[in-house]
């Protein structure tokens, strides 16, 4: 039997629309992302029901039978780029500096060091917001630059941190070579 505050990490489903919904219309959460206010359950629904392409994760955190956060790691499609996916992350407000964003970064990085055939995962963050930026330092992301004006935030044009993770040991094959 699971703890009742352990943190489960899972697929979102669907039927998580409503928490989705919840969870991104939030003001502290959606400005930090390049979510929309007004977020809508049905809207949710159909994003979820029809992922992007196949490949695309969409992860809950859920503590006592509540969705508390989401995240997602979503492939880059370009034929040169299929090492590469582009990663995001949100935790409800009432759950934030509990654990439940490393326990996310934890599923995501595991995911994608030994089951998805990603070397690089690649974020975008906004300068001033310290805590993700802790986090992703945590996880082994590095600061490669800053984009200027990368987008409009509660009426200003705000600029972004650009990082990325390598992958801490690179996959190797399992037989001795020639
Ligand atoms: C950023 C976010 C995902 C972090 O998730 P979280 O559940 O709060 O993260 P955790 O509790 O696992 O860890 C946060 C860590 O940062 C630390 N921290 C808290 N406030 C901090 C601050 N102002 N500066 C630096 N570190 C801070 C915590 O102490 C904790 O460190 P510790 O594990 O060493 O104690 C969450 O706050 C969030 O969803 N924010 C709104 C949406 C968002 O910004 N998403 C990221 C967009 S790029």
């Amino acid at each position: 039997m699971t703890a009742p505050d352990a943190i489960d990490v899972r697929r979102a489903s669907p039927d998580d629309a409503p928490a989705f919904a919840r969870l991104m219309g939030d003001p502290e959460v959606f400005a930090n992302l390049m979510q929309l206010p007004l977020p809508s359950a049905d809207q949710w629904r159909q994003r979820l029901a029809t992922p992007a392409g196949p490949d695309h994760l969409h992860a809950v955190a859920v503590r006592g039978g509540d969705v508390v956060g989401s995240a997602g790691l979503h492939p880059v499609e370009r034929l040169r780029r299929r090492h590469c996916a582009m990663l995001g992350i949100s935790v409800a407000r009432s759950a934030q500096g509990q654990g439940v964003g490393t326990a996310l970064m934890q599923a995501l990085c595991d995911y994608a060091d030994h089951w998805a055939q990603i070397l690089r995962i690649e974020l975008t963050v906004f300068t001033d917001n310290e805590r993700a930026i802790a986090l992703y330092q945590r996880f082994g992301f590095r600061i490669e630059g800053t984009h200027r004006g990368y987008a409009l935030r509660h009426g200003r044009y705000d600029d972004v941190l650009a990082m990325a993770r390598l992958h801490p040991r690179p996959p190797t094959l399992a037989w001795p070579p020639g």
